[in-house]
């Protein structure tokens, strides 16, 4: 069956999928909204180190793992250890991001809902408070929301319903850059408004007395979240490599294109909720009121909304192709399903598992902080475990060096992979258990 696996064109084709599944909704909507309620520059700080501590080991951890494999996640471990308690290590991920797509889902189904308002130019010429209340509408709205919804979801089965190479590869090629010009075109212009020092002081003037537990969570989650790890996404995307190609090269592009990707958006964002005197511990909804309202102010504002939430829209399905990948992946490997019967099926089980986080606000939080803050680095934790100790020394090395690295890069990686990142995430997760 391993050679009927479909595989990336090369490394510029793997490098720019898994950033499409970092880059996506995580990067602009949930990072801003995250560091809003967490003191803003103190969680960055945190965050950062989460990304290089944790963040980069573990996500070459599954490149590694999946290429060695070449099966899904759950399909690894069971292969690397058959009939262990180590399945669970790929049981959790691939639940994660059955969970993750399920409420990620309707996040894209809000953005979709945002460019039909951008092209009946709704936000012209509105005040703060009357954008706010669209998106309040749109939530509360029960049939309009899960509609979206609906759409979005369908998008994501049919891009993956495509395959590896045809449906995953081709869109990031073209969205990414764009994207990004968009971004530092905003970011332009935020800069320049009246609250932009308010803004770049409250993303980067750390005050130590904000640094709570809970920021040190959050900031911890994001991380597993905004990179993509520990969802068995990285496991799938490494197993789609070829041997022999460098995997710690990407890694670091990936993280810091996601990265700086964040901080670029937070950036944009924190000047424009200090220009209109917006919360920035609004939650979920920031952006959807912030940037709008900023729009509104605009000249050619309808068309930048527009192009904004348009490529916003490729960004969040760029990522949720790859979680839903992950879990079709297993279904084909595992089941035997087709691609087709696997992504149909398994697209429509997770829909139906959204639908409460339409219904409720409360649930969709629930979701969100039970995959992001203790599924997600609970996986992580396993995995750098497994890669760490359990996996053999003889793979571990061989994998790792394939691209021809040093000895000396190697020694590092394992020092973080056995030592750091499983006691950061141990102590975060310990500490915070009184937090759920
Ligand atoms: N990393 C993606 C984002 O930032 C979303 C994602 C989360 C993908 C968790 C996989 C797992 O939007």
């Amino acid at each position: 069956m391993a050679q009927a696996r479909g595989h990336w064109s090369g490394s510029y084709g793997f490098i720019l999928a898994a950033i499409g599944s970092a880059v996506g909704l995580g990067n602009i909507w949930r990072f801003s909204f995250v560091a809003g309620q967490n003191g803003g520059a103190a969680f960055v700080l945190v965050y950062l180190g989460c990304v290089l501590a944790v963040g980069i080991p573990v996500m070459l951890a599954e490149f590694l793992i999946g290429r060695h494999t070449q099966r899904n996640v759950v399909g690894s471990f069971q292969a690397l250890r058959p009939g262990s308690a180590w399945a669970l290590a790929g049981w959790l991920p691939a639940a994660a991001s059955f969970v993750v797509l399920s409420y990620y889902a309707v996040v894209g189904g809000w953005v979709l809902h945002y460019i039909v308002l951008s092209l009946t130019n709704s936000f012209a010429g509105q005040s703060a408070e009357t954008i706010s209340g669209l998106f309040t509408d749109l939530t509360t709205s029960g049939l309009s929301q899960l509609g979206w919804h609906a759409v979005f979801m369908l998008a994501t089965v049919v891009v993956v319903v495509r395959g590896v190479a045809g449906g995953l590869e081709r869109g990031n090629k073209i969205m990414m850059p764009l994207l990004f010009v968009m971004l530092c075109g905003l970011l332009v212009y935020a800069v320049q408004t009246d609250g932009a020092r308010a803004g770049i002081a409250f993303l980067l003037s750390p005050r130590w007395d904000q640094l709570t537990a809970r920021s040190v969570l959050e900031a911890m989650g994001q991380a597993f979240f905004s990179l993509s790890i520990a969802g068995g996404i990285m496991v799938t995307y490494g197993s789609y490599m070829r041997k022999e190609t460098d995997l710690v090269r990407p890694a670091f592009y990936i993280a810091g294109g996601d990265t700086l990707v964040a901080l670029l958006s937070g950036l944009m964002i924190f000047p424009l909720v200090f220009t209109f005197q917006l919360e920035p511990t609004a939650g979920p909804g920031l952006i959807f009121q912030t940037l709008p309202t900023a729009f509104a102010q605009l000249p050619a504002g309808q068309l930048l909304a527009l192009v904004f939430f348009v490529l916003l829209s490729f960004a969040a399905l760029s990522s949720a192709i790859s979680v839903l990948e992950a879990v079709v992946a297993y279904g084909i490997d595992e089941q035997g399903w087709s691609r087709s019967r696997a992504t149909w099926g398994i697209g429509g089980v997770i829909f139906l598992c959204g639908i409460p986080s339409d219904l409720s606000a409360g649930f969709f939080g629930l979701a969100d902080r039970i995959v992001t803050n203790y599924m997600l680095p609970t996986g992580g934790l396993l995995i750098a475990i497994f890669t760490g100790w359990v996996l053999s020394q003889t793979v571990r090395r061989q994998e790792f060096m394939a691209g021809g690295m040093s000895q000396r890069l190697y020694s590092g990686w394992l020092f973080l992979i056995r030592y750091v990142a499983p006691i950061a995430i141990a102590t975060i997760l310990a500490q915070s258990l009184h937090l759920f």
